[in-house]
C-alpha cells in the first residue's frame, strides 16, 4: 500500500496556495510509494461526518498555479482545538476534538501532514506535533508577519496589488485637487503599506509599528498644496493607530471566528484629519479582499513552488515539527518553536523606513 501525505489549507487564503498544492503533488509524484490527500476547508474535512477528503494528483492540480483561492478550501474559524458546539441554550461553545482528528488520520492511513498557513495554522500545527503528528508546515499569508521566513508567499502579490491602487487613485487625485486614504491590510504589521508606499510614491505611509501624530500627517498634506492646488496620497496599514491611541478593530459575530475584525481606519483618520482642520477634499478605499483574491504574480508561484516542493522532501526526511522557510537564497526548515516565537514586525529603524524617509514619504513621526 503506498503511503499518504495529507495537504490542509488554513486560515484566510492567499494568492499561490494552489501553487504550493501543485508542487507537492508534481514532487510526490515522483516518488513511487507516496500519493496525496487532501483535506476540505482546512482540518474540518476530517473531521466532518462523512469526512470530505479528495485525491490530489497530476490532472487534478494540472494549471491550478495561475489560480487564485484554494482548490480545496479553507477556514479561519474553529480548528480541531476549538471546534464550534452549539449549547442547548441556543449559545456557542466549543470542545477539543484534537484526539478524534488524529484517530481519523490513522483510520485513514495518513503517514504525514502539510499545513499550509499562516500563524494561527502554524499553533495547531504546533500543538498537533506535540501530540504525536507527523506534520509540517508552510507559511502563508499576505500580512508577512510570520518571523521565520523572509517573505510568505502571497504577500508580494498582496503588495501589487496595494501599489496598482495607489497608482490609480495618483490620476484622480491630482485631477481633483484632493486627498485620498487608501487603506490596505496586514493586520499588526505594516509590511503591505510600507512597500505599496514606496512603489506607488505616496505622500504619507501609516503602520501600526510608527504610531502617527495627526499633526505631522496635516504638515506633509499642506505642504503638498499651494493656493487650493495639489493632491497627496495616505497609506495607512489597517492596524496603524495614533500616538497614545489603539488599533481599530470591531467583534466578528460568526460563529467560531475569533481574530478581532481590523478595517475602517481610514474613516477614522478622514474623522481625525478634519478634526484637526483640514478643509480639502478628501477621499478614502479601502482596498479589503482585491489585495487577497486573484492570481499570484510570478514572484508568488515561485515561491510557492519552492515551499511545496520543499515540503515534500522535508516529509521525505521525516523531518517533522519544522516549518518551510525561506532565508535568502535558501529554503529551509524551522522548528515550530522557533517559527511562532515571535511576531514579524517592520523595525522602524530599518532601511525601508529609512528609504521611505528619505524619499519623502512621512511615517507619521
Ligand atoms: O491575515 C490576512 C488578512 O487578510 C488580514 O490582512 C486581514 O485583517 C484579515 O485577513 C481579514 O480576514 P477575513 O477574511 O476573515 O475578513
Amino acid at each position: 500500500m503506498k503511503k499518504r501525505v495529507l495537504v490542509a489549507t488554513g486560515g484566510g487564503d492567499c494568492p499561490g496556495l494552489n501553487a504550493v498544492i501543485r508542487a507537492i503533488v508534481l514532487r510526490a509524484g515522483q516518488e513511487k510509494n507516496w500519493e496525496v490527500i487532501g483535506s476540505v476547508n482546512a482540518f474540518d474535512g476530517i473531521l466532518n461526518e462523512p469526512n470530505e477528503i479528495v485525491v490530489l494528483n497530476e490532472k487534478e492540480v494540472a494549471g491550478i498555479h495561475i489560480r487564485g483561492g484554494t482548490i480545496i478550501g479553507t477556514t479561519n474559524k474553529g480548528g480541531p482545538f476549538a471546534w464550534p458546539i452549539k449549547n442547548p441554550d441556543g449559545s456557542w461553545g466549543s470542545a477539543d476534538r484534537s484526539d478524534e482528528m488524529l484517530r481519523r488520520l490513522q483510520y485513514l492511513g495518513v503517514d504525514a501532514v502539510i499545513n499550509i498557513g499562516g500563524d494561527g495554522s502554524q499553533q495547531i500545527s504546533n500543538k498537533l506535533f506535540e501530540k504525536g503528528c507527523n506534520i509540517i508546515g508552510v507559511p502563508k499569508t499576505i500580512d508577512n508577519d510570520l518571523q521565520a521566513t523572509d517573505f510568505t508567499f502571497g504577500f508580494q502579490t498582496a503588495v501589487q496589488e496595494a501599489t496598482t491602487a495607489v497608482d490609480k487613485l495618483v490620476t484622480t487625485a491630482a485631477s481633483h485637487n484632493r486627498v485620498f486614504v487608501l487603506e490596505v491590510m496586514g493586520r499588526y504589521a505594516g509590511w503591505i503599506g510600507l512597500h505599496s508606499a514606496v512603489a506607488g510614491g505616496a505622500h504619507v505611509c501609516l503602520i501600526p509599528e510608527i504610531p502617527y501624530d495627526i499633526n505631522k500627517v496635516m504638515e506633509k498634506i499642506y505642504s503638498r498644496f499651494h493656493h487650493g492646488r495639489g493632491y497627496a496620497i495616505i497609506v495607512v496599514a489597517e492596524g496603524a493607530k495614533p500616538v497614545g491611541g489603539e488599533v481599530y478593530y470591531s467583534k466578528s459575530d460568526e460563529v467560531g471566528y475569533k481574530n478581532p475584525r481590523l478595517g475602517g481606519v481610514a474613516f477614522k483618520l478622514i474623522h481625525e484629519l478634519k478634526q484637526a482642520g483640514l478643509e480639502t477634499d478628501i477621499r478614502e478605499t479601502v482596498l479589503g479582499h482585491l489585495q487577497r483574491g486573484g492570481t499570484p504574480i510570478a514572484y508568488d508561484r515561485i515561491l510557492a513552488a519552492q515551499f511545496g516542493a520543499k515540503a515534500f522532501e522535508m516529509v521525505l526526511n521525516q523531518e517533522y515539527g519544522k516549518m518551510v522557510a525561506y532565508r535568502h537564497p535558501n529554503i529551509v526548515s524551522v522548528p515550530f518553536g522557533e517559527v511562532l516565537s515571535a511576531y514579524n514586525f517592520v523595525d522602524p529603524g530599518s532601511d525601508l523606513v529609512t528609504t521611505a524617509k528619505g524619499i519623502g514619504i512621512c511615517m507619521g513621526d
